[in-house]
């Protein structure tokens, strides 16, 4: 991709999904490269802009350059119940007093299925990372549904999976106290359709671990496709994995993904800034 005075190229990082883009901070906050930058990221699910060093301030600015930013957080609120331009993505309860809840970010999920309408984009940058480990792993759930054979996409049409936090903390803890559940089941849950037809006409799955049972099944079957779905949609062929070097911005579309941190330790340091698009549909 070549525009205007500035080039920006590109390439791609696995046949599926992934692309790398080399443009420097100036080039991407000039937001004249906005327009394009989109259209990869519909093509390609994940944009890595590698090295670019954003502060907070030109993070934002990018975000703006590219759709309406979101300031709410997974629908965690801040530590001053704020909602928060830049949400600090770390483990470490010093940084980031919710940072135990993020543990769950270890398991494969798209954020804001219990939303009516889920962010669009995700961005992060790297602004401190632990020696090794800790790469984010991304999976294109537009082309895991293109590959299902037929009978799977015939069954598929018209189920509708119950998204819940209480699923999600099953992750966390598998026997939790009677309090603890009740506190997760009093987070709304939504029902949505498993298989996302989005405007532009492409379908993708919406699975992943929020996702608590298909409407109308038995708890078997229910989980036997959930798990058989989320399995699929991971396979390496449909995976990016990202390994991160201090300063990488790397974009995903949260609307055809599901993605997973690899697990780091609290005290690793390790610690992402995070700036979200707006959704721009319903799960329909
Ligand atoms: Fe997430």
């Amino acid at each position: 991709m070549v525009t205007g005075a500035d080039p920006i190229t590109t390439r791609e990082l696995q046949p599926l999904i992934g692309a790398e883009i080399a443009a420097d901070a100036g080039a991407l906050l000039s937001g004249r490269h906005a327009k394009d930058i989109r259209a990869l990221l519909e093509q390609r699910s994940v944009l890595v802009f590698p090295r670019v060093g954003f502060d907070d301030e030109q993070q934002i600015a990018f975000t703006q350059t590219l759709g309406v930013q979101a300031y709410e957080n997974n629908g965690v609120a801040g530590d001053d119940g704020e909602r928060q331009a830049i949400f600090k993505v770390s483990l470490d309860a010093r940084i980031n007093p919710i940072g135990d809840y993020f543990r769950t970010s270890f398991f494969w999920h798209l954020d804001g299925t219990m939303h009516e309408v889920p962010i669009l984009a995700s961005i992060l940058s790297a602004r401190y990372l632990p020696s090794e480990g800790a790469a984010t792993e991304f999976c294109n759930t537009y082309a895991a549904y293109d590959a299902l054979p037929t009978s799977d996409k015939e069954m598929l049409e018209g189920l509708r999976v119950v998204h819940a936090n209480w699923a999600l903390q099953r992750f966390l803890e598998p026997e939790p106290s009677y309090d603890a559940f009740r506190a997760a089941r009093s987070v709304p849950s939504r029902t949505q359709p498993l298989v996302w037809t989005h405007r532009s006409g492409r379908k993708s799955l919406v699975v992943g671990a929020t996702a608590a049972y298909v409407v109308g099944m038995e708890p078997p079957e229910s989980t036997d496709l959930l798990v058989r779905l989320r399995d699929w949609a991971t396979q390496p062929r449909f995976v990016y994995r990202h390994d991160w070097q201090l300063g990488d911005v790397v974009m995903w579309d949260n609307t055809g993904t599901l993605h997973r941190a690899l697990p780091y330790a609290a005290d690793s340091g390790r610690l992402l800034h995070r700036t979200m698009l707006q959704g721009e549909e319903p799960v329909a």
